[in-house]
């Protein structure tokens, strides 16, 4: 389900496509849900349908719209003419994103094509839940919220929103739901006492951790759930060996590969899919998106790497900041040296390369043991076209030179200080491209005129 709108986010993007761990709340629930072998999904859009139908994929997907929003009830009738007439439906909730593997399975155990199984919770403040009304064992109903009287609301086990159900029978309830109630809208939990009134037992199962039963209704419990949310991923990493300064200051919004004796200062971001090796160690402040980074390799404090589709890749026991950007293409060679407000894009730099102090090396091929000196430049772009610059090995590039592509600089040559290089460098020769130097004798200010 997430056909609802989500007001008390007070937002224009569907609630079900905020972020949580970087996914949406929905893609949460389908990629969980893909596993468990279903003969098909069916999400149920409303309100924002098409953003959500653009922005979420899964296996043997298919949407049905609900409009208008008329309750859950009537959210799962829209359904009805899409699913199997046999087997068993699980019904989730597109705003509860932690829900586990596991517990969807034994929903759909308990239910076994002859049971209504519910999965509850127990909660310390169970405001806004539907209550579970028991006989003993045996449940008796759902009283929601809105309906439920003083006495009921002191009941502490809540329904999750979650529950497995015989198709069969369930197409008969919906059928037959109404709507004469505090919200005047069509309730599927009404359909837990026409199970009751046809003798069809309903068994309650209750969740392993709130956690994975949490809903995002507000901004600020989307901030508590992904926090909880990123402790959990941090402690499987550091079950695994990875060394985080502070659990409370680690973000991953993806997937992260670690070797072992990696170490992660507070406040680094990793996003899609990086990969650290053995030794590698983050500073504080990175932001990390889709890179491999080699073994023994130091990111030092506040360096940005920004890979998207091409991918940053960096050998070993490189050193890297602090304050450098590495973006899409960048591929480093071991023992490369990258250091403060040094900008790499589309260029490979082979092994002992240095880019050490302030420089842009964009659409470049970098020679072993290059050092590119401080303030210099390729200029890649004439404002139509993008060229390649290539620096030969052991070449030594002076500082604040600026080397026009497409342009060539032989191995082991020297560009003095302060050139502007727009043709050719030979081979293992000194060139230079600037003003000669002048000195005036006997040269005298001019003075204010009286
Ligand atoms: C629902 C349950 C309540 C349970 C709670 C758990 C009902 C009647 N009540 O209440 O027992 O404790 O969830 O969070 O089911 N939705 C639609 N179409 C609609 C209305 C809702 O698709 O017309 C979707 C929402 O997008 C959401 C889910 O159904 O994903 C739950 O809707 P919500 O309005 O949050 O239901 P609650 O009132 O919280
Ligand atoms: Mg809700």
């Amino acid at each position: 389900m997430a056909a609802g709108k989500g007001t008390r986010m007070k937002s224009a993007l569907p609630k079900v496509l905020h972020k949580l761990g970087g996914r949406s709340l929905l893609q949460h629930v389908l990629q969980t849900a893909a596993g468990l072998g279903a003969v098909g999904i069916v999400v149920i859009t409303g309100h924002g349908a098409e953003a959500v139908e653009a922005a979420v994929s899964a296996p043997k997907l298919r949407f049905v719209r609900q409009m208008p929003q008329l309750g859950t009830g009537h959210a799962v009738q829209q359904e009805v003419p899409a699913l199997h007439a046999e087997g068993i439906t699980l019904i989730l909730n597109g705003d509860v994103p932690l829900i586990e593997a596991a517990t969807m399975r034994a929903l759909v155990a308990a239910c076994a094509g002859e049971r209504l199984a519910l999965l509850t919770v127990d909660l310390q403040n169970p405001f806004g839940y539907g209550r579970i009304l028991r006989d003993g064992d045996v449940v008796k109903a759902i009283v929601e919220e809105k309906d439920a009287s003083p006495a009921q609301r002191l009941i502490k086990e809540g329904y999750t929103g979650m529950m497995a159900v015989p198709t069969a029978h369930l197409k008969r309830w919906l059928a037959a739901l109404r709507n004469d109630n505090a919200q005047k809208e069509y309730y599927l939990t009404d359909i837990v006492a026409a199970a009751a009134a046809e003798g069809v037992p309903v068994v309650a199962s209750k969740a392993q951790s709130e956690t994975e039963v949490l809903g995002v209704n507000s901004p600020l419990e989307l901030a508590r759930l992904e926090r909880r949310f990123q402790l959990r991923q941090a402690e499987v990493l550091m079950e695994a060996g990875v060394r985080l300064a502070d659990p409370a200051r680690f973000d991953l919004r993806g997937e992260l590969v670690c070797g072992s004796d990696v170490e992660i200062d507070v406040n680094c971001v990793f996003e899609g899919r990086v990969e650290l090796a053995d030794g590698v160690r983050i500073g504080p402040n990175c932001v990390i998106r889709n890179a491999v980074i080699g073994a023994g390799t130091e990111l030092q404090a506040y360096t940005h790497i920004n890979g998207e589709a091409l991918g940053v890749t960096i050998g070993a026991k490189a050193q890297i900041g602090p304050f450098s950007r590495l973006r899409p293409g960048a591929e480093l060679g071991d023992e490369v040296h990258i250091g403060n407000f040094v900008e790499v894009k589309n260029s490979t730099m082979a092994k002992g390369a240095k880019a050490n102090h302030l420089a842009y090396l964009g659409d470049a091929t970098v020679g072993e043991r290059v050092n590119f000196g401080a303030g210099s430049i390729t200029a890649n772009y004439d404002g139509a076209n993008k060229s390649r610059t290539v620096i030969e090995a052991d070449v030594h590039v002076g500082s604040n030179c600026v080397l026009v592509a497409p342009i060539t600089i032989g191995a082991g040559a020297t560009i003095g200080g302060g050139s502007t290089i727009s043709k050719d460098a030979p081979a293992g020769q000194l060139t230079v491209a600037r003003a000669r130097q002048m000195s005036l004798a006997g040269w005298t200010r001019p003075t204010k005129k009286k």
